[in-house]
């Protein structure tokens, strides 16, 4: 079956408002032609410059995380309520960053995913495993572990507004990106807990991206494998052309 690609740039803490301003209205430009979904995940403080500039464009806005409580003593924090009041419409959840420094648990990306999902956001859920656990073997069990951690209580009906990452550690930031093959059997493997989860209809229209040093000499062959649906991309979405080359991968 065909699927839609969909690539997003995460700008992780990169860009201040005057910067994404310029930044969003630059892309605009260069995305007219895509049927792709394009997506630029920015810092909260540069959310509202971002929705701006997309407005009437093609491209969508995502914040990088938010909170499963509705409101209260979190400072810091950022609710689903505060996020949609903008007009957000997607949401990266549990990225490894966040994992790695900030406490983020599998049951907090739950419910998170939950929370989200709640509120009609779209989360990015990410998964991925370390170096360890690449060199342990056991990366399909923890992939598929966390996979199910993360989508225990999401509907059939909810899958749809659910992308899946796969972001391995060891690729993040580091420039060893994983392999075609490597990359496109964990994309697999996600689809298959999937059926095990929902069914073949709905795990055949999952949206499953790749993560981790996508760049603009990768990007066209990781997105035609026939388990990925397109990248979830740090470092190479922060330039203006290299962006564009990927988002535009397949010309
Ligand atoms: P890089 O593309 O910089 O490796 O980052 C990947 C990533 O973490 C996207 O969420």
């Amino acid at each position: 079956m065909s699927r839609k690609k969909v690539i997003a740039g995460n700008w992780k803490m990169n860009k201040t408002p005057s910067e994404t301003s310029i930044f969003i209205t630059e892309l605009s430009d260069r995305v007219k032609q895509t049927k792709d979904i394009v997506i630029c995940a920015v810092p909260y403080v540069c959310l509202t410059a971002a929705l701006k500039s997309a407005k009437r464009t093609k491209i969508k806005i995502a914040a990088q995380n938010l909170h499963f409580e509705d409101n209260g003593a979190f400072t810091g924090e950022v609710s689903t309520d505060m996020l949609t009041d903008l007009g957000v419409k997607y949401v990266i959840v549990g990225h490894s960053e966040r994992r790695q420094y900030y406490n983020e648990t599998d049951a907090t990306v739950n419910k998170k995913i939950l929370k989200a999902l709640k509120a009609g956001l779209k989360p990015i859920l990410c998964v991925g495993e370390s170096l360890d656990q690449r060199e342990m073997g056991v990366t399909s069990d923890f992939v598929r572990y966390q996979v199910r951690y993360a989508l225990n209580g999401v509907s059939s009906e909810d899958m749809k507004n659910v992308i899946i990452a796969y972001e391995p550690i060891w690729a993040i930031g580091t420039g060893k990106t994983a392999t075609n093959e490597q990359a496109n059997d964990v994309c697999k493997t996600i689809r298959e807990t999937l059926v095990e989860l929902y069914g073949r209809r709905v795990a055949n229209a999952a949206l499953i991206q790749y993560g981790g040093s996508v760049n603009v000499k990768n990007a066209n062959e990781l997105f035609n494998m026939s388990d990925i649906d397109g990248g979830l991309v740090g470092g190479a979405s922060l330039k203006i052309d290299d962006f564009d080359k990927i988002v535009n991968y397949n010309k």
